[in-house]
């Protein structure tokens, strides 16, 4: 042990939690983080501890949070540093460690002979069981540039984990989960798209093999980063397994001035000891905790919105958009997105990004009668931007061709025919946030859309430099100076979809759009994968058109609107050509949704494990004095007759009151449901242990049950 005044240990806690940090190697490692240990004791170690393995080193290279490359460590670096060709043989060695009350460490590591120095702080805060990790790596010379050319966070798997499961996906069906053995091969996985990317955030849940909606021991990470990013997952030959996610840095992307810092993303940790729901109540308890603009969302119910896209796309205009607002408004809509197509020039995707302002043909009065309108139907109105991006024929491109990333080597590569803007530039900046500024000062617009509709493929700056990882950090810059000169805007975040879902632009936005796909068949599927991580109230769900867009599948009103039902609703189909008899459905929905939106965006999440062409869900109040449960049908039953319909977390001694509320109408077999549960009080164990019957169902249905305490 290299610094024996330290405490070999140090043990984190909150009420259910327990991390503890092994401090004995010149490194800390994450040893622990699970379930609370109440009686830990160094004394333990000793049949902790490995036993030397042979043909290897006496003491094994730990699997450090940042393990370099002189302890020995085989694997992939965690962090790899440079002056020119010297100074790469990184040996930090911990200098001190402050522990702040039992739930915050921060630990200093310094090289002397390289000059580098990393500063680590761990947090486990009391509202909500999950570790956060942060890492800042500083070059103390003070007179040579540092290159940093890694920087992974790296935890060790648990032994008795044999499985994990990433996300995975494209443009119109995100967040599909993949599960794999961990293998004895290194799996990697290397986000260059300058965002997120439709194939997921780095997140990976690490797990034991028999892990269901209620049994199983988890951990899981996730990276707070939007733009590119790595995630690996290794065994070593040694029978070690780590994990690994950091900032994707391209060759001399980051090179520190004297006396500079880099501060990697942060990294979020949640585990459970009980199955995918516990992980997902984790995930969700962390985010309404940590993240302001989710717990601010606690104050103000989610409005049921309109958005114009599927319905109407570019072909928008002041008498068109007045009728809609007072149309929408009569459903029981309270607020009206203007998508796409509303500003100079905009008749299609080929044109007119970067030119901000109202186009004069379509609304030759400006944003303000749609404005009027809206608050006259006591209606909030929100508008559409792409803020990052400047189409060639655009005046702002012809205006300074030189303000966008490139190749200067190579031709432009155009995608969706625009282009991305160097937001690290002061002047882009400047200009961006002065559009923004004007429209959201000359009008009460409390929403903004803002999406970003393109991987980052050229992403050099002026200066021939890699430019990514400044692009992110001026992303959020921005967002942040709009977020504090308008604090009563919300900002919903968009990328093509799901594009840029994560803990990093989360600090700034109050929604996702979470896939561009409004097939309620594949959103079920995309909803149950972002849902482990993300609570409803974040998630925006759209009853879209009867045929799908994306996928030309046909659903009636029933199943599109009781899939929708579950996030932060809205509306994106053209409602003027809606039948007597979907509109009355439409108005029900909605009805319903706002009776019980309160606890749909404040309960603890519930994942049911149900036979594989069917899904379950639901949320209960924290309380337990009602819930929410959903059932899919998702293709036609193998068996005559469905699996009882187990609910959970329910207070088993209680008693409950059980009723279908979804579908409205349906065949006689939920006639006959409908009505003999409402004969019926039945208590949480019965209900959690044994039960319900459920109708048959059609494929491609959804019953949504609502449960209240007798
Ligand atoms: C992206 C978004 C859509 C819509 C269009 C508008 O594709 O994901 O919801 O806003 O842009 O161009």
């Amino acid at each position: 042990m290299e610094n024996s005044e330290f405490q070999p240990f140090y043990q984190l806690n909150n009420s259910d939690t327990s991390v503890l940090v092994d401090c004995r190697q010149r490194l800390p490692v994450i040893f622990y983080v699970g379930p609370r240990l109440e009686h830990f004791d160094v004394a333990n170690l000793a049949l902790l501890d490995r036993h030397e393995a042979p043909a290897s080193v006496p003491a094994e290279p730990s699997i450090a949070l940042l393990p370099d490359i002189t302890s020995g460590w085989l694997g992939h670096p965690g962090i790899a540093v440079r002056r020119g060709l010297q100074g790469w043989q990184l040996h930090c060695v911990l200098q001190r460690v402050t522990q702040s009350q039992c739930d915050g460490l921060v630990l200093t590591a310094t090289c002397a002979a390289t000059q580098v120095s990393v500063l680590y702080e761990l947090a486990l805060p009391t509202a909500g069981d999950a570790l956060s990790i942060a890492v800042s790596v500083v070059n103390d010379s003070s007179s040579e540039m540092l290159s940093l050319d890694e920087c992974n966070l790296t935890l060790p798997i648990p032994d008795h984990f044999s499985d994990f499961t990433d996300f995975s996906g494209r443009w119109g069906l995100e967040f599909q989960s993949r599960t794999q053995s961990l293998q004895q091969v290194a799996y990697s996985r290397e986000n260059r798209t300058g965002r997120t990317s439709h194939s997921g955030s780095a997140s990976v849940v690490v797990h034991e093999e028999r892990l269901s909606a209620t049994h199983g021991h988890t951990f899981s990470c996730h990276l707070a980063w939007s733009g590119n990013h790595c995630l690996r997952v290794e065994q070593l030959v040694d029978g070690r397994r780590y994990l690994q996610l950091g900032e994707l840095l391209a060759p001399e992307e980051i090179v520190l001035s004297p006396g500079t810092a880099y501060s990697a993303p942060v990294v979020w940790c949640c585990f459970s000891a009980g199955g995918l729901t516990g992980l997902s109540r984790c995930w969700h308890r962390l985010i309404r905790a940590q993240f302001p603009t989710v717990a601010k969302l606690q104050q103000k119910p989610r409005l049921v919105q309109i958005n114009t896209w599927e319905g109407h796309y570019f072909d928008v205009n002041e008498s068109k958009l007045l009728g809609l607002i007072d149309q929408a408004a009569q459903l029981g809509v309270e607020r009206f997105v203007l998508d796409d197509g509303w500003f100079c020039g905009r008749n299609d995707d080929k044109s007119s990004l970067g030119d901000w302002w109202a186009d004069t043909k379509k609304l030759p009065r400006g944003l303000t009668p749609l404005v009027e309108a809206c608050s006259r139907n006591e209606m909030e109105f929100g508008l559409w931007v792409e803020p990052e991006m400047v189409s060639p024929d655009s005046d702002l491109y012809r205006s300074h061709p030189d303000w966008i990333l490139s190749h200067e080597s190579a031709p432009q590569l155009l995608a969706r025919h625009q282009l991305v803007l160097d937001l690290a530039r002061p002047e882009v900046e400047a200009y961006i946030f002065d559009s923004l500024s004007t429209l959201l000062s000359q009008h009460p617009i409390r929403y903004l859309k803002w999406d970003m509709n393109r991987d980052i493929h050229q992403a050099g700056n002026a200066l021939g430099h890699p430019a990514v990882s400044g692009q992110t950090r001026a992303l959020y810059r921005l967002l942040n100076r709009v977020k504090t000169a308008f604090p009563e805007v919300e900002i919903e975040g968009c990328a093509s979809g799901g594009g840029r879902v994560d803990c990093g632009v989360l600090n700034y936005v109050s929604r996702f759009w979470p896939s561009d796909t409004n097939d309620a068949l594949d959103r079920l599927s995309v909803q149950r994968g972002f849902s482990l991580f993300y609570p409803p109230e974040l998630m925006g769900c759209h009853i879209g058109p009867e045929t799908c867009h994306l996928t030309g599948r046909q659903h009636d009103l029933t199943f599109r609107a009781g899939v929708a039902f579950w996030g932060h609703l809205g509306i994106e189909m053209d409602i003027t050509t809606l039948s007597d008899h979907d509109r009355a459905t439409m108005m029900l929905l909605i009805e319903l949704y706002k009776n019980h939106r309160q606890l749909l965006h404040s309960g603890q999440p519930q994942r049911l494990d149900r036979p594989k062409e069917e899904m379950g869900w639901g949320v209960v109040s924290t309380a337990q004095e009602e819930g929410l449960f959903g059932h899919a049908q998702l293709m036609s039953a193998l068996r005559p007759f469905p699996v009882r319909y187990r609910f959970q977390g329910l207070d088993k001694s209680a008693h409950y009151r059980v009723q279908c509320i979804w579908p409205p109408i349906d065949s006689e077999f939920l006639n006959d449901h409908v009505a003999s549960l409402q004969e019926q009080k039945l208590s949480g164990d019965v209900l959690m242990q044994l039960g319900i019957a459920l109708p048959i169902r059609k494929p491609e249905s959804v019953l949504i049950y609502y449960l209240s305490k007798a």
